[in-house]
C-alpha cells in the first residue's frame, strides 16, 4: 500500500537489525505499553517479525518512507463481541519524526482496516502528553471519545488516557 513516499508492507526477517535500532529508544516505548520490550533487542525483533507471519489477515506492518524502514503499525483485531474492532498502534523511529509519516502511514492502515478487513471501527488510546500521536489521527478524521481519567501507569506515573475512534463510512 503505498502513498507517495510513504508505503506499508508485510515485515521481513530482514528487517530486523533496523527495527530493533529504531525500537530501542525510550523515547518511543515512554508512549508504548509495558509489554514492547525495552531495552529491545535483535531477538525481541525477530519473535516480533515471526510472529507477525502467522496473523491471518495480516494486521502488522513495516512502515517505510523513500524506500527505508523506519517504524511500524498494527491494527490489533478484538474478540467475541468486539470482533469488527481493532486497536491501532503504530512508531516511527525518532529520526524520522517531522515529516509527516505516522499522519501517511495511519491513513494507509485504516483504509486496509475498513476497506479489505471490513472493520466498523478502529480505536485507538492516546498517553496525555502524546500530543504528536493525537495530532496524527485527528488529521485522519479520528474523534476524540473521552479521557480515561488516571487509566495508565507507566514508569510509574498515572496518566489519562485519550481514546480516539473512526467508523466506517460505510456502517454509518
Ligand atoms: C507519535 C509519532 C508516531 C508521530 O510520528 P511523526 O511521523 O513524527 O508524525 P507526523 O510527522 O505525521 O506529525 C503528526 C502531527 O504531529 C505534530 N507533531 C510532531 N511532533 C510533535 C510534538 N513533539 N509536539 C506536538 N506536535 C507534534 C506534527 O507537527 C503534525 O501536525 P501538523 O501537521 O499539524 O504540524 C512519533 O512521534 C512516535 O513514534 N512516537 C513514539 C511512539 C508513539 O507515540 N506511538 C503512538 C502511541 S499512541
Amino acid at each position: 500500500m503505498k502513498d507517495q513516499k510513504t508505503q506499508i508492507r508485510a515485515l521481513k526477517l530482514s528487517d530486523k537489525s533496523r527495527l530493533a535500532k529504531l525500537a530501542n529508544n525510550e523515547n518511543i516505548w515512554n508512549n508504548l505499553r509495558d509489554y514492547i520490550p525495552f531495552p529491545y533487542h535483535e531477538s525481541d525483533a525477530e519473535f516480533f517479525i515471526k510472529q507477525t507471519k502467522t496473523q491471518d489477515p495480516q494486521q502488522s506492518f513495516g512502515i517505510i518512507y523513500k524506500d527505508e524502514f523506519c517504524g511500524v503499525i498494527s491494527l490489533i483485531i478484538q474478540n467475541d463481541i468486539y470482533h469488527k474492532s481493532a486497536e491501532i498502534g503504530y512508531w516511527i523511529g525518532e529520526p524520522f519524526w517531522g515529516h509527516g509519516i505516522a499522519t501517511k502511514a495511519v491513513k494507509l492502515i485504516t483504509e486496509y482496516g475498513f476497506e479489505k478487513l471490513n472493520l466498523i471501527r478502529i480505536y485507538a488510546g492516546v498517553f496525555q502528553h502524546n500530543i504528536a500521536s493525537m495530532k496524527t489521527l485527528e488529521k485522519n478524521g479520528y474523534r476524540k471519545e473521552g479521557i480515561f481519567k488516571k487509566a495508565i501507569i507507566k514508569k510509574g506515573s498515572i496518566l489519562d488516557e485519550h481514546r480516539y475512534f473512526i467508523i466506517n463510512k460505510n456502517q454509518e
